[in-house]
């Protein structure tokens, strides 16, 4: 089969089914092309609670389908790619937060969405990048600790001084790559570009940009030419969008293997019922972590 021939394909099923297809930005061109809805982690979430179809299917990491599942539990979710997780997501299990918390008596304990659903039944609230400041300054509680990713807690400390930030030292092992070296090279390669960046980046790197965000926020930042600090299907979504400007990566390693698992024959093998993953949470989970997850979407939006 062709790649349209699966695309067509791919359509017929979805629209027989009932079926949604959300994908994340960091997935390729030829999925998106077939996607109901693409966007960063926090308009996905929107999304998931808002679509009234009977199944979704998620192309994105693990914690992006677990989510999904817990806003709408009466759907059938399906992770596209059973493989797909993301390392920053497993970087804290429960133990370690319950140590992390005792440590820290009378934190707000807010998670980043990139962490498993287990661990969110433990903790306050959970944020996306695009709607972390916001969040955080909602809360009435004027200590955060702020897991797992120190340079996105960082990020949004600094937008709130009036507040207290404790950290872990985790992080994504994509993003964290990158350093100013890096961005030195790509400005001398293209000196009238500005530099758009992912909060998950070090703090070296954020310091040298023109403007921080989330994907969503990246994409929709007017200009000529960019430098793009995130993961480099920005960069080809982009270029698509828009072909008159000219869009760099920041650096070649800016490629996260665990977005790119996902193909366009795991989202048919879906709808054709012979692979995917279905999601299935425990009834603590989905409460637990609907209750952390539900708060995000209502102080978020
Ligand atoms: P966004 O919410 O900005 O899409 O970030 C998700 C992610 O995994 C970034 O690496
Ligand atoms: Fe996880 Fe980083 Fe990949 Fe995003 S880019 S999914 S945070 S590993």
């Amino acid at each position: 089969m062709t790649v349209q021939e699966i695309q067509q394909e791919i359509l017929r099923m979805k629209k027989e089914q009932d079926v949604c297809i959300l994908a994340h930005a960091y997935q390729g061109q030829e999925i998106l092309e077939v996607a109901d809805y693409m966007g960063d982690s926090y308009g996905l979430s929107v999304q998931a609670s808002k679509s009234n179809c009977k199944g979704v299917i998620m192309c994105g990491v693990r914690f992006m389908a677990e989510t999904c599942k817990v806003l709408s539990p009466e759907k059938k979710v399906w992770l596209a790619n059973p493989t797909a997780g993301c390392p920053m997501a497993e970087q804290l299990d429960l133990e370690s937060l319950r140590k992390l918390k005792a440590e820290h008596p009378g934190y707000a304990v807010v998670a980043y969405i990139n962490t498993t659903s287990e661990l969110k039944t433990e903790c306050d609230v959970c944020v996306t990048s695009s709607s972390a400041v916001q969040i955080c300054s909602k809360l009435d509680n004027d200590k955060i600790l702020f897991i797992p990713d120190p340079n996105l807690g960082r990020f949004v400390a600094e937008k709130l001084p009036e507040k207290e930030f404790a950290f872990y030292k985790g992080g994504c092992p994509r993003h964290i790559i990158v350093s100013a070296q890096d961005v030195e090279k790509a400005k001398k390669a293209h000196p009238d570009a500005l530099l758009l960046v992912h909060p998950e980046c070090r703090q070296e790197v954020v310091e040298l940009a023109d403007y921080v965000g989330s994907t969503t926020g990246i994409m929709e930042y007017a200009n000529k030419e960019f430098i793009i600090g995130t993961e480099n299907s920005i960069v080809e979504h982009l270029q698509f969008a828009c072909p008159d400007k000219q869009f760099y990566p920041l650096s070649v390693m800016l490629t996260c293997m665990n977005m790119k698992i996902t193909t366009l024959m795991d989202i048919y093998n879906c709808l054709k019922g012979t692979g995917g993953e279905v999601i299935e949470l425990q009834e603590n989970v989905m409460e637990g972590a609907g209750r952390c997850i539900h708060r995000m979407v209502e102080l978020g939006g």
